[in-house]
């Protein structure tokens, strides 16, 4: 069963420098509130949005909403500031994000100077760090999920945002991913008024494999948080498949609704109650 999956559908980006959104983050209903020390802040502010993070994570969260931090890149002094600043925190994180992750070095890093109890994701968005993923993803057992940088990988490989020219990309991540045991997370829709894009965005990824996905606005964490969710009549179909393969008595193939059900169909039934049926 991968690590991470059973409750990081959504994950809502907040920038350190508007510390009240920061904190009203952790009640909307995402399944991890991120403050962001990276690419929302500008060079100039780096260190005081580290101290915004710094007090964040210095006070209990008041709800039980998981939260998280994405931390400059570790080829940066800003990245080696804010980790270090992040081991004197007394209420967290439960999760850092590292970005631009191009090998092992950057987990190895973090694993090291974070306490066990840390968890990690790296975003993948550059073609180098495409190229050496599976070296990253076996670097440090405190790796629980990727997520891919849409906007930074069309840069490095001179391309768009748009959905074809990010395919081959988004479909190779979610299968390394997959292999190396994660949770594979999509880049946020950018529009944060187009709802409609959104949901279109959302069922692409989770149709291609991803488990969730990264959310820039309040108003889109309902929509991801529903689109990774199966439905009832999912939930229904996995108990009456999981039902007929005990009456089949373990034999192996068994019918349900018409359909030839055989190990996989029973697998991915037994998964899908596992992760969401409460
Ligand atoms: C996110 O960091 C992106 O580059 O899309
Ligand atoms: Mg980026």
């Amino acid at each position: 069963m991968n690590k991470f999956s059973r409750y990081c559908r959504s994950i809502l980006f907040t920038p350190a420098l508007v510390a009240e959104r920061s904190v009203k983050a952790t009640s909307l209903d995402a399944d991890l509130a991120l403050i962001d020390i990276e690419d929302s802040v500008a060079q100039a502010y780096k260190a005081e949005a580290r101290a915004r993070a710094v007090a964040f994570f210095s006070a209990p969260s008041e709800v039980p909403c998981r939260r998280a931090v994405r931390i400059n890149n570790l080829g940066s002094p800003d990245g080696l500031l804010d980790l270090l600043a992040l081991r004197e925190c007394r209420y967290g994180p439960d999760v850092v994000m590292i970005p631009k992750v191009e090998s092992p070095r950057d987990a190895e890093i973090a694993g090291h100077l974070l306490g066990n109890q840390v968890e990690l994701i790296v975003i993948i968005e550059t073609a180098r760090g495409m190229e050496n993923l599976s070296s990253t993803l076996a670097a440090q057992a405190r790796l629980t999920a990727t997520i891919f940088g849409a906007a930074d990988f069309a840069l490095s490989v001179g391309t768009s945002l748009d959905w074809h020219s990010l395919y081959h990309a988004r479909a190779r991540l979610v299968t390394a991913t997959r292999a190396a045991g994660l949770h594979p997370i999509d880049s946020p829709w950018f529009d944060v008024v187009d709802t409609a894009g959104l949901v279109t965005a959302a069922r692409r990824s989770h149709d291609l494999g991803y488990g969730g996905m990264a959310a820039l606005h309040p108003r889109q964490v309902p929509i991801i948080n529903e689109v990774f969710s199966p439905s009832s009549t999912d939930i229904e179909h996995a108990r009456r498949v999981v039902d007929a393969s005990g009456s089949s008595g373990g034999r192996g193939i068994c019918l349900v609704d018409g359909m030839a059900v055989g190990a996989p169909f029973i697998e991915a039934a037994q998964r899908l109650l596992y992760e969401f049926d409460a």
